[in-house]
């Protein structure tokens, strides 16, 4: 199995390039933000538990997003791999997450870190908020909250994998297209490597 986890702030473009992952290498996309939206649009007491965290630009506590991860690998015994996406999210996430892929034989094959400088990030973010009807695109205090969590919680993982020599930089402030064909150099090696 591959088993990527695309890393990096909010607005960097994870969710962006693993659509273009998925179509190219047939993962299946996990994203815990999606997830979360999903619970909230249903009105699940689990996403209105969630909403009130997301709305303050603020990360949902780990069992919630551990146990939904979980259940999601479960449901997918067959797959050629997984692509994460805002998971994990905390050191504690990390070591849940390779706890649940050691159960399954398997483990994470590489994370890659998408790097845009934050001006960047903040604009984007705003320019989507215009249209999309995500309550923490809306304000400029909620995205910079969120940046500020990324920092205090979340950049913390990338030591957990560079310690496995697991972490890869990649330039993300180019065209989706120019991104994508950084990630696509990594990952041809990869899937050629792993998934026969
Ligand atoms: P989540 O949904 O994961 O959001 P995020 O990490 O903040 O990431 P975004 O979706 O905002 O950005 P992205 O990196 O996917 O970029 P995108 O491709 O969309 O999480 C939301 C909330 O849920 C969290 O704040 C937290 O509360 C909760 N949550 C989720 N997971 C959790 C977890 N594991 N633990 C605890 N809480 C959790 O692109 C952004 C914009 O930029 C788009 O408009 C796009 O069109 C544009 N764009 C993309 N690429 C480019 C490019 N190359 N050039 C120009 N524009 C581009």
């Amino acid at each position: 199995m591959v088993n990527l986890i695309l890393f990096g702030p909010p607005g960097s473009g994870k969710g962006t390039q693993s659509a273009n992952i998925i179509q190219k290498y047939g993962l299946i996309h996990l994203s815990t933000g999606d997830l979360l939206r999903s619970e909230i649009g249903d009105k699940t007491p689990l996403g209105l538990e969630a909403k009130k965290f997301m709305d303050q630009g603020q990360l949902v506590p780990d069992e919630v997003v551990i146990g939904m991860i979980s259940s999601k690998l479960d449901a997918n015994p067959d797959t050629r791999g997984f692509i994460f996406d805002g998971f994990p999210r905390t050191t504690a996430q990390a070591e849940a997450l390779d706890k649940l892929l050691a159960l399954k034989k398997t483990s994470i094959s590489t994370v890659l870190s998408l790097e845009v400088p934050e001006d960047a990030l903040i604009k984007r973010l705003l320019n989507r908020g215009l249209t999309s009807g995500r309550s923490d695109d809306a304000s400029e205090d909620v995205v910079k909250a969120r940046i500020v969590e990324y920092h205090s919680k979340t950049a913390p993982v990338a030591d957990h994998y560079a310690k496995f020599g697991k972490f890869k930089k990649v330039k993300g402030d180019g065209t989706e297209e120019e991104v994508f064909e950084l990630l696509s150099k990594e990952l041809d090696e990869l899937v050629g490597e792993k998934v026969q």
